[in-house]
């Protein structure tokens, strides 16, 4: 399973990157907006950092709602670096607009995905990934994970391509069970990251072999 990391900000993507598990970086507007970038030409030089820090794919989201306008943003961004993976809303005229960038062989990312209807007819327009919203689903009492599970065993029996990249990850729990159900990629907040390192045993333990170490080199030394 690929990690990205699901953040505007250089500071984060860096540690995750320094980590060494890093595969991909995944934006959105409201990311970019918590980072205070604005404008188009700040817009396309923050992704151009992040393109020249990270070497997976990167996303970076259209604002238009109709097939030219994310036709025209698609392949602008397309131009920013090799790695730009263009993402669409689940919506009819992204879907149009998937399909056609399929043939033109931009990769695209299909956001805002909440039903296997929907995964279905991204991965039918050809989309290099969906994004079915995990923590969203959990948030109004519905089964994130599930949607997970359900996508992935339609996409196994169907024989689709597409890749399952799990978002709106809340927790290292939303890790494991993507992992668990099929996800192909996890897109995490970085607190989410390093929530998998932490165990109180983990911890005990390092403690106990320090102290026996110093112990021992103590008698050592006594001894000597
Ligand atoms: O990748 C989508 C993600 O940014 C949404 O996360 O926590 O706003 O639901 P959240």
């Amino acid at each position: 399973m690929k990690f990205f990391i699901d953040t505007a900000n250089l500071a984060q993507i860096k540690e995750a990157l320094e980590l060494g598990i890093l595969d991909g970086v995944t934006t959105n507007p409201s990311l970019m907006a918590k980072e205070g970038i604005t404008g188009k030409e700040s817009i396309y030089r923050h992704y151009k950092k992040i393109c020249d820090l990270v070497k997976g794919d990167i996303s970076a989201e259209v604002i238009s709602t109709e097939y030219k306008g994310i036709m025209k943003e698609a392949k602008e961004l397309a131009e920013i670096a090799e790695n730009i993976v263009v993402k669409v809303p689940m919506i009819k005229d992204g879907i149009k607009a998937i399909a056609e960038l399929t043939a033109l062989e931009i990769k695209t990312n299909c956001t805002l995905v909440f039903s296997a209807g929907q995964a279905i007819l991204a991965a039918k327009a050809g989309a290099t990934y969906i994004s079915p919203f995990i923590g969203r689903i959990d948030d109004t009492n519905w089964n994130g994970i599930q949607l997970i599970t359900d996508i992935f065993d339609i996409y196994t029996m169907q024989g689709y391509d597409t890749e399952i990249l799990a978002a709106s990850i809340r927790s290292g729990l939303h890790i494991v069970e993507a992992a668990k159900a099929g996800a192909d990629v996890v897109t995490c907040p970085l607190d989410a990251i390093l929530s998998l390192l932490k165990h109180p045993l983990t911890d005990i333990g390092l403690q106990k072999f320090l102290d026996d170490h110093k112990k021992a080199q103590a008698a050592a030394i006594g001894k000597s």
